[in-house]
């Protein structure tokens, strides 16, 4: 496995995998790997025949005043977890070589970046797309691999796919969760003992979100007001947003009729949480 810095060595490895007639496959990430990040890597090693994950805490998608210092970074015990993975490039550039001085183009998705995460995060969605497009010109992968963690993120990528007619196909993978049912994310890692109990009740919200639906109740302001009630009774709790909508357009859905997207983000303590879950109500038309 080759660990390289420069947009160059990127090209080249990129080509030569190529010229050997093989298909490439990009996970873009900020490290700090765990096994939601690895079931994007091991389906790509698995696919596509050349592998290269992203290792990038990129600055312009944090807003001012979040988590950009104290992301956790840890390159080494990544790349360790890469090599064993099978992946055969890693790329960790540096911020002055991705945002060369006098950088002035930014890409922005109207409609989805100023919305839920976007209109809690000032930002965080141009330079989530911004960087994403940046990685799809650098590696030119014929696969790129998301999580439908990130749900907004996830929509906001193929938007950009299908706006700028982007020659990458995207695919998604589901939530990875602990045995108790958080989803894995790096910024767990900030979570003290107990705010890590605390947290649950972002996946114990949905759960119920889930039961509701499943048991009839249709209604999104009732399904939303069930859920807000298991979030405020966590004292360390803020909740930030819950969302109910169509999982295409993001639009709100005023009830669970066909394939919906209930998402939320909660902050415990000072750590800013997402989950989301897609629910059918029974007997619903899924088409
Ligand atoms: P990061 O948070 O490191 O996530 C990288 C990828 O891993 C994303 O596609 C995310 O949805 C996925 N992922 C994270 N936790 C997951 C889980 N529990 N289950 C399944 N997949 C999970 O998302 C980013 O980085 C950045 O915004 C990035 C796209 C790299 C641009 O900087």
């Amino acid at each position: 496995m080759e660990v390289v810095t420069h947009i160059e060595e990127v090209r080249e490895a990129v080509a030569d995998a190529r010229a050997e007639g093989l298909t490439v496959g990009l996970v873009p990430t900020m490290g700090a790997l765990h096994e939601g990040h690895l079931s994007l890597i091991r389906r790509a090693v698995a696919e596509t025949g050349s592998t290269v994950v992203s290792n990038y805490v990129n600055p312009t998608q944090f807003a001012p005043g979040e988590d950009f210092d104290r992301y956790p970074r840890d390159l080494e015990a990544d790349n360790a977890l890469c090599r064993e993975a099978g992946v055969a490039l890693v790329f960790a550039p540096r911020t002055e070589e991705l945002y060369a001085p006098g950088h002035a183009t930014w890409v922005e998705v109207a409609g989805l970046s100023d919305i839920l995460e976007g209109r809690s995060r000032p930002g965080h969605f141009r330079g989530v797309a911004t960087v994403v497009a940046k990685l799809f010109n650098i590696v030119e992968p014929d696969v790129a691999y998301f999580g439908r963690k990130d749900a907004q993120q996830l929509t906001l990528v193929r938007w950009m796919v299908r706006d700028l007619c982007l020659p990458v196909r995207i695919v998604e993978m589901p939530i990875v969760r602990d045995a108790d049912g958080l989803a894995l994310s790096s910024r767990n890692r900030y979570l003290t003992l107990e705010e890590r109990g605390d947290a649950l009740c972002l996946v114990h919200a949905l759960r119920l979100a889930e039961d509701l639906v499943a048991a009839g109740t249709v209604d999104a302001a009732a399904v939303t007001e069930r859920m807000r009630r298991v979030v405020a009774a966590v004292p360390s709790a803020t909740l930030d947003y819950i969302a109910v909508v169509d999982p295409e357009t993001f639009l709100a859905r005023r009830q669970v009729t066909a394939p919906t997207l209930i998402a939320l983000a909660v902050t415990i303590g000072t750590t800013h949480l997402i989950d989301n879950t897609v629910v059918t109500a029974p007997g619903a038309d899924a088409a």
